[in-house]
């Protein structure tokens, strides 16, 4: 980490971060470490720069930290270089500068068997084309993991068997993964990850090859694990509803800069630029935003009247509760009120537009 006096506090990284990653770059080509280097070359676009030194910057200056427990979505188009950064927290892919620590531990400098330790013990990888041996069984796929580790073998059925019926495949044990569907194979893939008990969970794109129904029902596995056992997680996806869906945060990746970085609401809400603004133009906006962005300061007798809502309550379930009751919605936390939601605040949201305060319908 730069230990500069100058460094801003943002780039400390908190308390709880499990991954923190500061200023990285990969580049493939020849003589890739210039590049980074170089602030000319740095600043080139990704025509340019492959014109005048053959290299591709896939990640470019790059700087987040993955809390402890949360979902961590990176999501972008095709080549955006979602997969060479993921790859590059547990040097599948070797970075070409900047900085990777796992609890506080720098990666960069780890030996192979302490990546090795990374790999198999702290940071589990679930892969699209799930990665499944084909001539064994489910219940000694899940072991796999285990096996490596050097976990004996009646202590390896014990914890596979448990995690067999976590991602609901009772019954199925003994198959192989030709007897399997997809989204089955996808939950071998997924329960041998979690057997080895990882700190953090890595996917990339696991659900890409999934049909829509067996795709929902894999999100909503993870949502329950995720909610269940508080496990953090690095997901991957160029779905946007999906990340929305999954996200605690979502990192909006474009040409290998991170765009922007923020809660759905915050992607949604508040795009960052045009391509972010264009990226989540589709989006039902009602079904993201909380009502915290359709509220008004209450006026004198609102803050007693009307159906209480949290503030984490999406504008649509605020819609609801004024469209059935017929009044204005008290935004309340912990007995107090903090604001109203009318017909107007909400028309504003899902309208993409801001209610002048005076304006405000009582
Ligand atoms: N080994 C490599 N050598 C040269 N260029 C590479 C290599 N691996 C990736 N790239 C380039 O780096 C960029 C980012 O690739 P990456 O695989 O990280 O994208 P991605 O966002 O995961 O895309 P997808 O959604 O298609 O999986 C792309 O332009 C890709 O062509
Ligand atoms: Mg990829």
């Amino acid at each position: 980490m730069n230990t500069a006096p100058h460094t801003p506090t943002e780039l400390r990284p908190p308390a709880d971060s499990v991954f923190s990653v500061r200023d990285l770059w990969k580049v493939f080509g020849p003589k890739a470490d210039r590049v980074p280097a170089d602030k000319e070359l740095a600043s080139l676009g990704a025509a340019e720069l492959r014109e005048r030194t053959g290299c591709t910057a896939a990640v470019r200056d790059v700087s987040f930290d993955v809390r402890k427990g949360e979902v961590f979505v990176v999501m972008g188009l095709s080549g955006s270089g979602k997969s060479t950064l993921v790859r590059c927290l547990t040097r599948l892919i070797e970075p070409t500068s900047g900085t990777i620590s796992i609890d506080g531990e720098d990666v960069l400098s780890m030996d192979t068997g302490r990546l090795r330790e990374l790999r198999r013990h702290r940071a589990a990888m679930v892969f699209q084309h799930f990665g499944l041996l084909p001539h064994r069984t489910v219940l000694d796929n899940i072991a796999y993991g285990l096996e490596i580790q050097g976990v004996g073998r009646a202590e390896r059925r014990e914890r596979a068997t448990e995690f067999v019926s976590k991602v609901g495949l009772d019954g199925m044990e003994h198959r192989r993964p030709s007897q399997l569907s997809g989204g089955q194979q996808q939950r071998v893939g997924l329960a041998r990850a979690l057997a080895v008990d990882p700190e953090v969970l890595l996917f990339d794109e696991p659900f890409s090859a999934l049909d829509p129904l067996i795709r929902r029902d894999m999100q909503e596995e993870v949502v329950r694990l995720h909610r269940e056992e508080g496990r953090t997680m690095v997901f991957i996806t160029h779905d946007l509803s999906e990340a929305l869906k999954l996200g605690d945060r979502i990192a909006l990746m474009q040409g290998g800069r991170i765009v922007q970085l923020g809660t759905p609401e915050e992607i949604v809400g508040a795009p960052a630029d045009d391509y972010v603004r264009d990226f989540v133009r589709d989006v039902p906006r009602e079904q993201v935003l909380t009502v915290r962005s359709a509220m008004r300061p209450a006026l004198a007798g609102e803050r007693d009247a009307g159906p209480a809502l949290d503030p984490g309550a999406t504008v649509h379930e605020a819609i609801e509760a004024v469209a059935r009751t017929g009044e204005n919605a008290r935004v309340v936390e912990g007995g107090r009120c903090l604001g109203v939601v009318d017909h107007a605040g909400l028309l504003g949201v899902v309208a993409g537009v801001p209610v002048a305060p005076g304006k405000a319908v009582a």
